[in-house]
């Protein structure tokens, strides 16, 4: 096979790079090592950036979105016995955000890319790319039990954290930056309706819990638990009895419970790898970087990365202009290292230490209390939250 430019991933990332180059008259094939109803039953994130839906409107993936997206003005925080609206609007100059699945995405990029083309191979595992130096690197994969080649022109590797594509960089030159953080996420989906309007960041020294929404009768709630934890220790009972517990406020709320749909434990990690570019090898997304879910930007970043990259490329193919590709990985880091401050530092304010540690608990209430006194501090979290400005 051949191609202009061969997409390693078929997750977000790679479905929608796809999309945006084919809209741009660029020719681009996607190899996904995974079945399509494994790919688009995979449950992840759900909080969308106003530049993640835009980037959605342009390549024409959008009409679900813009009747099911639920638009949030805003998120509380709850911390102390106390509830803390942060208003979004106010406090960016109108910016807002919007609830819907990355399943959603996922099922709405493959619809369009099946009914229309590009190439998308499932179940075709990428086992190495080959010559990113030169000026034809080669991805080798396995599909229908045969090993095959995709000659290229460009490799983009969104094969996210567990992929191949970041092997092809040679070690001198490349280096990752990393953290593990002493606690995972336990997430569930529920169907029962939403027992709040907006998501709810709760903190308290039993732990952190998150309450998140799918649709307007469907939950999504996360409990912060101990690394190792197994899901099977966390029947169903005790799972609503922790989080009601978690979001006791000094006020009459109470949490809705009903039947768990889905439920999986994931590690907090951080993890960067630089540089972004090898060659003619690009990385996008989690195959380059992953960050705590608390800031909610792993979906958002990787958008982000694939309009900058969408943009280079077209510039490349329609002008001959470099420019935009050169910069691609300093410009993309850029971001990436904001967005990875930013989930550590709300993952660090809001999740209880597991050591108990008394002077880090004052911390977190001293960084809460000052948001929620602070215009100025306030406006700080939601002008990340919503997401920065594409640096174009
Ligand atoms: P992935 O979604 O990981 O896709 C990579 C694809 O490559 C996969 O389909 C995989 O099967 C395929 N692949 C891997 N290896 C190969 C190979 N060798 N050959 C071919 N294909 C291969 N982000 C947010 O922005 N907002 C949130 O609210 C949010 N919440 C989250 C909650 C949880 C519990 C988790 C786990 C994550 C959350 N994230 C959130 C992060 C977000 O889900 C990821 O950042 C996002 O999936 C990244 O997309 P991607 O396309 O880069 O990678
Ligand atoms: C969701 C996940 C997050 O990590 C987050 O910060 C906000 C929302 C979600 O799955 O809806």
């Amino acid at each position: 096979m051949r191609t202009t430019v061969g997409i390693i991933g078929g997750g977000p990332a790679g479905l929608l790079l796809a999309r945006l180059l084919y809209r741009a008259g660029i020719d681009c094939a996607v190899l996904e090592s995974r079945t399509r109803e494994y790919v688009e039953q995979r449950q992840r994130a759900g909080m969308l950036e106003q530049g993640t839906v835009d980037a959605l409107h342009e390549a024409g993936a959008a009409d679900r979105l813009d009747t099911e997206g639920l638009v949030h003005h805003g998120i509380e925080l709850r911390f102390a016995g106390e509830r803390h609206r942060i208003d979004f609007p106010a406090l960016t100059g109108g910016r807002t955000v919007t609830i819907y699945a990355q399943t959603e995405i996922v099922k709405d990029l493959v619809a369009l890319q099946l009914a229309d083309g590009p190439p998308l191979l499932f179940e075709a595992e990428a086992l190495s790319v080959e010559k990113p130096e030169s000026e034809q690197p080669v991805v080798r994969f396995r599909h229908e039990g045969r090993e095959r080649t995709l000659a290229c022109d460009w490799v983009v590797g969104c094969d996210g954290f567990h992929g191949i594509a970041r092997d092809a960089f040679p070690a001198a030159g490349s280096r990752t930056y990393a953290h593990d953080y002493p606690y995972s996420w336990l997430g569930i989906l529920a169907d029962v309706p939403p027992s709040c309007d907006e998501l709810i960041y709760a903190r308290g020294e039993r732990g952190f819990a998150l309450h998140s929404m799918r649709s307007p009768s469907v939950s999504r709630l996360y409990l912060q638990v101990p690394n190792g934890t197994d899901p099977g220790d966390w029947p169903d009972d005790r799972i609503w009895d922790e989080l009601a517990a978690r979001f006791a406020i000094d006020a009459d709320w109470t949490l809705g419970r009903g039947p768990v749909t889905a439920k999986s434990v994931t590690p907090m990690r951080s993890h960067v790898h630089e540089p972004m570019r090898h060659g003619r090898l690009l990385l996008a997304g989690d195959a380059a970087h992953i960050v705590p879910p608390t800031g909610a930007k792993g979906l958002n970043l990787a958008v982000s990365d694939v309009r900058l990259l969408a943009r280079a490329l077209t510039g490349l193919y329609g002008t001959g202009s470099t420019q935009l590709l050169d910069r691609y990985s300093e410009l993309c880091l850029a971001r990436v290292w904001q967005a990875t401050r930013f989930s550590d530092d709300m993952t660090r304010m809001l999740h209880a230490q597991p050591n108990g540690d008394a002077f880090e608990n004052r911390m977190q209430l001293a960084r809460l209390r000052r948001i929620t006194a602070s215009r100025h501090a306030a406006a700080e979290l939601a002008a990340h939250y919503t997401g920065l400005p594409l640096p174009l």
